[in-house]
């Protein structure tokens, strides 16, 4: 078997079997196979699409590529998390605490940003002393002493995925079905998951554009769940405008922590809520009331159980609490300018893929790998769909560390608007798969 032929081969759209995706995973792993001829498998495939069998047998290679966690000593039904991504999504780094703080285990293992997409990774890191990378004893030590632990990709865990998400990252392979849905539940089962949530997201912010699409991918990953033999329920969420009110690293680190205090954008609310119904019914520790188990998510956030919790992870993770006790000792972007309507009306639009491009170019994610991310930069919208604005009333602000940058954002943030004269409703949860 040599590389030559399999790429061949998804060139000219044969099936490829489960020996040579095993070959293609195992050789690119350990180096064997350079980047160039991994790029222009996986661009093949990101062209000419993959069969059923083809995902399942790429989710398997890559899921057993390297360790698979064992976690039932801590718990014999792990529940995990994962976004497909979007602009803005800060709903992990509240989702867990609130999880965690009503009993079930947390055990993470999160992305970093790819395409416009941001990761949870980098925002955690945005927090002084906080690490992602430790190593699987560590992990599951933090998760039996205070049942939670968020770490990003360890080089043990799916290593095979790592390799080739960031490789989809520098050569436009991002938004492909197969390559999200086999990368997901690769990680989720090397990372001992028995439950998963997914949030699905769907919009000019995600990497599906649109419903028909979001709805082949979730059921795509709902099939890997059941041949792998974890309960998998897919939420379908809108993606069309930025999550929340920020998007940027310290800028979503900041917005997640008071959402844990109760301060929350409506938009995430629904989000967050959601999820964590279909996390509490998954744990089977909870009924399936979505009321009662509603009532208990907004309980541990008022208590302020849930804020204690993430204060807990950070710290058990070499965090600096005293950022999260004090949101005004992060360091602020050096330059603040404000976004301003040039008319009256209401919002009809803020289109989060814009707003993604825009926030790529003021540093907040990578265009290459090696790109260092500034984490103060980003984006605070004062305007979202359906709000009323005045003619030079703010729209947003942009936080930024050069000049003609934050003017060039300025610019792209007035075009991801689009101000008309009907108030729009929008609907942030779009179904349940
Ligand atoms: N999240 C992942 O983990 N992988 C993808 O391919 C996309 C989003």
């Amino acid at each position: 078997m040599n590389i030559i032929d399999i790429i061949e081969n998804k060139k000219n759209r044969k099936e490829l079997s489960n020996e040579e995706i095993e070959y293609f995973v195992t050789n690119y792993t350990s180096g064997k196979i350079p980047d160039y001829q991994a790029a222009a498998l996986i661009m093949a495939i990101c062209i000419n699409g993959m069969t059923q069998d083809e995902i399942l047998s790429l989710t398997n290679s890559m899921a057993f590529s390297g360790e698979v966690l064992d976690l039932s000593d801590i718990s014999d039904n792990i529940v995990d998390k994962h976004s497909t991504g979007g602009v803005g999504d800060k709903i992990t780094l509240i989702v867990m605490p609130i999880i965690a703080s009503l009993g079930i285990p947390v055990a993470k293992m999160s992305g970093r940003g790819l395409g416009i997409t941001g990761g949870t990774a980098d925002k955690l890191e945005s927090i002084p002393g906080y690490n992602v990378n430790l190593s699987v004893e560590e992990f599951k030590q933090n998760i039996k002493d205070i049942g939670i632990s968020l770490i990003t990709q360890t080089l043990n865990l799916a290593p095979a995925d790592k390799k080739i998400y960031s490789l989809r990252d520098t050569i436009g392979c991002t938004n492909s079905m197969p390559l999200i849905a086999s990368s997901i539940m690769s990680k989720k089962i090397a990372s001992g998951a028995n439950s998963i949530v997914l949030d699905v997201t769907c919009g000019s912010g995600a990497f599906m554009k649109d419903r028909e699409s979001a709805k082949r991918l979730a059921k795509m990953m709902n099939l890997i769940g059941k041949w792998a033999k974890r309960k998998t329920v897919c939420v379908l969420t809108n993606m069309d405008e930025p999550l929340g009110y920020s998007v940027g690293n310290t800028l979503e680190v900041i917005e997640a922590v008071n959402a844990l205090k109760g301060k929350m954008a409506k938009d995430v609310k629904d989000v967050v809520v959601k999820l964590c119904v279909q996390m509490m019914i998954l744990s089977g520790n909870y009924s399936n009331s979505y009321n009662e188990n509603k009532k208990k998510v907004l309980d541990v956030i008022e208590s302020g159980k849930a804020f204690e919790k993430f204060k807990q992870l950070v710290k058990k993770q070499g965090g600096d609490i005293s950022y999260i006790e004090d949101l005004g000792k992060f360091e602020k972007a050096p330059i603040i300018t404000p976004v301003l309507s040039d008319e009256e009306g209401y919002v009809e639009k803020l289109d989060a893929g814009k707003v993604g491009k825009a926030g790529l170019e003021l540093g907040i994610g990578r265009k290459q790998k090696d790109d260092v991310i500034d984490y103060r930069v980003g984006l605070i919208f004062d305007k979202k769909i359906g709000d009323k604005v005045e003619k030079d009333e703010v729209l947003a602000y942009v936080h930024s560390n050069n000049p003609e940058k934050a003017e060039e954002c300025v610019e792209k943030i007035k075009q991801a608007y689009k101000i008309g004269n009907k108030k729009i409703s929008k609907k942030n949860i779009i179904e349940i798969i």
